[in-house]
């Protein structure tokens, strides 16, 4: 049976006290929109709804870049989370299967329970999400017989005994389209916050003789965001979990606390991760390199055998083949180096080519950026780069070339060939001696 999703994102998230929409904020590197609809995407959705009121342009342009296909539904006003996925309909015209309602701000989510949630459909018409509470607080609470889901009360109208059920609504909720939405035409607002309530279907089902069911899973995957306390310990939540994701399937991690991974982070077996180390979106490392510590990397790839760091920085773009070396305060963006380059000290290498084996002296910069546009340096295999070399790109250092340290680089070094572009050097004898003389007796007359 096909599915498609329907993630509500529509609310403010006023408790974050912030001018950007909630679903926004990040967590692991990624906006917490983007961890639901992962977590949905696993599921292999016909259509994806994003429903949108607050902030709607910069959650719609957060959506689409996480899916190009995803459908934007607009809720003008957040009347409740039955209206908002009464805002999904016309995305959903002629789509026939199962829908599944989640949240933009309930990051953790997984794929197994929602794979238990659409099972469930063949004995349920409506299935909900369920979960123990250690303190059941605000959420709503499910009210149970046997089997059979009966209803779902707010804790605004639920009544002191009603309270004490442990039972609650995370608020994913599974059920056919069709039948979704006919439930949702019949929601009304007469409740404690005038809201038409999503979780008012399963009473109304119930009314219809339909069934509605419970799957539960651990509180700690329907942790739902609305404070920047929670997202804080939300992304310690994940963290934790990451480094023993990470130890288990056989990285080392010298100092696991001091390690932060993003959503997305791939590491190979037998890496090595020293301490204080930080990866943002869209990293890989493969079996057996070494990222020393204190190293900062995004949107980068790092092969086998390759040593990073300590302190480099890997930008956007980055690609360490086998065996390179990048060492202390490096900042690679946008560059390939081919295997067994090696760019050990404080130097800057941007949109460029590192050749197989070439050596990048000490502080060498290659100079990118004309203040309007980008430009590419090509460094040759085997080329021999010496220390404070500026390469002005665009610019060509030829296969087996060598620039002489402190050269100013502006035009093509040919294979082979040394290129030095710096001034002659020029001593002057006994001149300094005779320098500091005058310096001293300057320095005398005026006491
Ligand atoms: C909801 C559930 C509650 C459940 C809890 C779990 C209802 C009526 N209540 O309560 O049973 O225990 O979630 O966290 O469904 N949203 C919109 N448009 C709206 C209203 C909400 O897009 O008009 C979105 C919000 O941005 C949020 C989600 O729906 O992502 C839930 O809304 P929220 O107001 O936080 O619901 P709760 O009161 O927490
Ligand atoms: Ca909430």
């Amino acid at each position: 049976m096909p599915v498609s999703l329907v993630i509500l994102a529509a609310g403010l998230g006023s408790r974050m006290n912030s001018d950007l929409p909630k679903v926004l904020h990040t967590l692991a590197g990624a906006p917490l929109l983007a961890h639901a609809m992962r977590a949905g995407a696993a599921l292999g959705p016909e259509r994806v709804v994003v429903v949108t009121g607050h902030g709607a342009d910069q959650v719609a342009s957060t959506a689409r870049s996480e899916n190009p296909d995803v459908l934007i539904a607009h809720q003008a006003g957040q009347l409740g989370t039955a209206h908002a996925v009464a805002q999904a309909r016309t995305a959903l015209d002629g789509f026939s299967g199962d829908v599944v309602v989640l949240y933009g701000d309930t990051p953790f989510v997984c794929v197994e329970t929602l794979e238990a949630m659409r099972e469930a459909r063949a004995r349920h018409a409506v299935v909900v999400l369920g979960f123990e509470a250690a303190d059941p607080g605000r959420y709503g609470r499910l009210m149970m017989s046997g089997e059979q889901l009966e209803r779902i009360v707010e804790f605004n109208d639920a009544s002191a005994e009603e309270r004490l059920i442990t039972l609650c609504n995370s608020g994913v909720v599974c059920a056919d389209s069709t039948t979704l939405f006919d439930l949702i035409d019949n929601v009304g607002n007469d409740n404690a916050k005038g809201e038409y309530y999503l979780t008012d279907i399963v009473a109304l089902a119930r009314k219809r003789g339909l069934s509605a069911g419970v799957v539960t899973c651990p509180e700690s995957e329907t942790l739902g965001i609305n404070t920047r306390t929670e997202l804080a310990a939300a992304e310690g939540a994940f963290q934790a979990r990451a480094r023993v994701e990470a130890l288990e399937t056989g990285v080392t991690l010298t100092a696991p606390e001091t390690v932060f991974f993003a959503l997305d982070t791939v590491i190979g077996r037998d890496a090595v991760i020293e301490p204080n180390v930080v990866f943002g979106p869209g990293v890989t490392i493969e079996s057996g390199a070494r990222i020393r510590a204190f190293c900062h990397l995004e949107g980068c790839h790092v092969s086998r055998g390759a040593v990073v760091g300590p302190y480099a920085r890997l930008r956007p773009g980055a690609e360490l083949a086998e065996d390179t070396r990048v060492g202390n305060f490096v900042e690679i963006k946008n560059a390939i180096l081919d295997e067994g380059a090696k760019v050990n000290h404080l130097s800057y290498i941007g949109d460029a080519h590192v050749g197989e084996r070439a050596n990048v002296g000490a502080g060498t910069i290659t100079c990118n950026y004309d203040g309007v546009m980008k430009h590419h340096t090509e460094i040759g295999a085997r080329a021999f780069i010496g220390s404070d070399t500026m390469l002005v790109a665009p610019v060509r250092v030829g296969a087996d070339a060598m620039t002489g340290s402190g050269s100013v680089i502006t035009a093509d070094v040919p294979d082979g060939a040394l290129a030095l572009a710096r001034a002659r050097q020029d001593n002057k004898s006994g001149l300094a001696l005779r320098l500091m003389e005058r310096l001293r007796a300057i320095k005398a007359r005026k006491g």
